[in-house]
């Protein structure tokens, strides 16, 4: 196959959710469909049986959880898919964002009895700034679910975007009879509770057509699903794919992840409304996936998978061109040319060595501490910039000092290279002369990444105190006069490590105070790099 046929075929992208919405059980399907995976329950096999795949880091172990984000690439009808894991729960963290970075399109995944939750808000929040196509599947309705047009209004009004039901639900919970396929007007048949096995049946029948219909689904769910439709026909968004694909309408499918339901026709309208990989910006100019130039950023470091090599693995999206294993390419931030040594890419659990990718893959590569997150690499000779990865404001915050005053040295290089890493954000208040370090985190489990990190590599115990802050905002206006503005007395004005000024506030209020009592003042959610 030529490159662009190979570029074509691929479709990268994220699944979000706030937690048990059912984000590893649509994902373990969709595996399952593309023959990725042979058993259900080998995505995350939650806690104990994680144990036996991965072997990353030490917590991780302990923990039974899974604290980076992780890939997985699986073919289907004729397409290449890369899937990308966004963590969440406790080891939710600034990684969780930075993979919403590397993908062309995101699938929201939304417990129909809770509509959208905290998490998916915040994720959205990041996709929306991208304007990338994002489709809604809206799980469970095996069980209790609320009104499909309260979710759909909930989406539209929270979201600010347009929603158009693929296809729309037949009852709910035990009443739970199906869906109706508004493209192919048919019934796809939840005709009993088969947990896990496919007894799933499509009718095609028009709604005119009572008798067979009030044998399918009964009469009362028939006249519901009649009126349903025509009122969606009438007076729902129309479908319009331009629309889908600059992320102003959502896709919305109904279906059950855990009983296999909806799943395949969700994966076939999924893959034909999505794009090949999106041409991306790099310094102005936009470069072309399916250019024969290969280049690719980072989004991602993982570090110290194997603590006895102190190794790094640095996630790389290909933006263009193909990849071959031994050829050498250009670092640009680091101004040197390189082969990338063990290319990887990920199946599932499993971590294969790969001779050649294409725009659109994810693969990891061994990191011996030259890259940081937003890097370029490209073919040698014409050099491209892609644009940075904004840092993303941290939710919570410690102050952060070392037990052993002796190990001043080793405390500092420790979390500068933490911090480097990206995994950590650091700020000091300015002009105090107090050594204390405010560490910023995404996800709180990062804390205890970074204490266990200082002691096992660079061994320096810490004394973490949590400080109130839930919000931090970058000062956007040059030059600004800080000690003059007025906040509230609880507002901190801290630095980071280039020297951004922001400030951390303990409620949405303090912002507001800020913003409301200082003319003029700009603040903002994410710093671009
Ligand atoms: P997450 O990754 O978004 O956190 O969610 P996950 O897939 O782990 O699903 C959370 C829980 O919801 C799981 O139950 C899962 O079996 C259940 N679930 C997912 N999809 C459906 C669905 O369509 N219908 C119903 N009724 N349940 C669904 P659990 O009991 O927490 O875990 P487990 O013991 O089943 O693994």
């Amino acid at each position: 196959m030529d490159i662009r046929s190979e570029i074509n075929r691929r479709r990268t992208f994220a699944i979000i959710s706030h937690p048990d919405a059912g984000k590893t059980t649509l994902t373990e399907k969709l595996l399952l469909y593309g023959g990725a995976i042979q058993l259900a329950g080998s995505v995350k096999g939650k806690a104990t049986a994680r144990h036996a795949v991965s072997d990353w880091m030490e917590l991780e172990k302990q923990r039974g959880i899974s604290i980076t984000s992780s890939v997985m690439q699986f073919e289907y009808d004729g397409y290449c898919i890369n899937i990308l894991d966004t963590p969440g729960h406790q080891d939710f963290s600034e990684d969780t964002y930075r993979t919403l970075m590397a993908a062309d399109s995101a699938v929201m995944v939304i417990d129909a009895a809770k509509g959208i939750e905290p998490q998916t808000r915040k994720l959205f929040k990041i996709c929306s700034m991208r304007h990338i196509p994002i489709f809604t599947f809206i799980n469970k309705l095996d069980r209790e679910a609320r009104s499909p047009y309260e979710l759909m209004e909930e989406l539209e009004n929270e979201f600010g975007i347009g929603t158009f039901p693929v296809n729309w639900p037949i009852g709910c919970g035990i009443e739970f009879k199906g869906v109706y396929d508004r493209t192919e007007k048919e019934i796809l048949a939840f005709t009993e509770f088969h947990r896990g096995q496919n007894k799933i049946s499509s009718v095609k029948c028009s709604l005119d057509d009572t008798e067979t219909l009030d044998a399918l689904i009964g009469k009362n769910l028939r006249i519901t699903l009649a009126d349903d439709i025509e009122l969606l026909d009438g007076a729902g968004y129309e479908f319009d794919i331009d629309k889908v694909r600059k992320g102003e309408l959502s896709p919305v499918f109904f279906g059950s992840a855990l009983n296999n339901f909806g799943i395949e026709p969700f994966l076939k309208n999924f893959l034909s409304m999505t794009m090949p990989p999106l041409p991306r910006l790099a310094e102005s100019e936009y470069v072309d996936p399916f250019d024969n130039y290969f280049s690719a950023f980072i989004f991602k470091i993982q570090a110290n998978m194997n603590k006895a090599h102190r190794d790094r693995i640095a996630f790389m999206r290909i933006c263009s061109g193909k990849f071959e294993r031994d050829k050498e390419y250009f670092h640009v931030q680091g101004n040197k040319a390189l082969r990338l040594a063990q290319p990887q890419q990920l199946m599932a659990q499993e971590r294969s060595v790969i001779d050649e990718a294409y725009a659109g893959d994810i693969i990891g590569v061994f990191d011996p501490g030259i890259f940081s997150i937003g890097d370029t690499v490209c073919e040698k000779g014409k050099t491209v910039r892609f644009e940075g990865i904004p840092t993303f404001a941290p939710e919570h915050f410690a102050s952060v000092e070392r037990t052993d005053t002796m190990k001043h040295k080793q405390f500092e290089k420790g979390i500068m290279q933490i911090a480097q890493e990206g995994a950590i954000q650091i700020f000091h208040e300015p002009h105090t002369g107090i050594e204390e370090v405010i560490v910023g985190v995404v996800g709180v489990l990062q804390f205890e990444v970074l204490e266990y990190r200082l002691k096992t590599e660079y061994g320096v115990d810490i004394r973490r105190r949590e400080l109130p802050f839930e919000y931090i905002r970058w000062v956007d206006n040059e030059n600004p006069d800080i000690r003059s503005l007025n906040l509230t007395s609880d507002t901190r004005w801290v630095q980071d490590f280039k020297g951004n000024n922001l400030l951390l506030f303990t409620s949405e209020w303090c912002i507001n105070w800020a913003l409301n009592k200082n003319e003029g003042l700009r603040l903002r959610e994410f710093n671009r790099n």
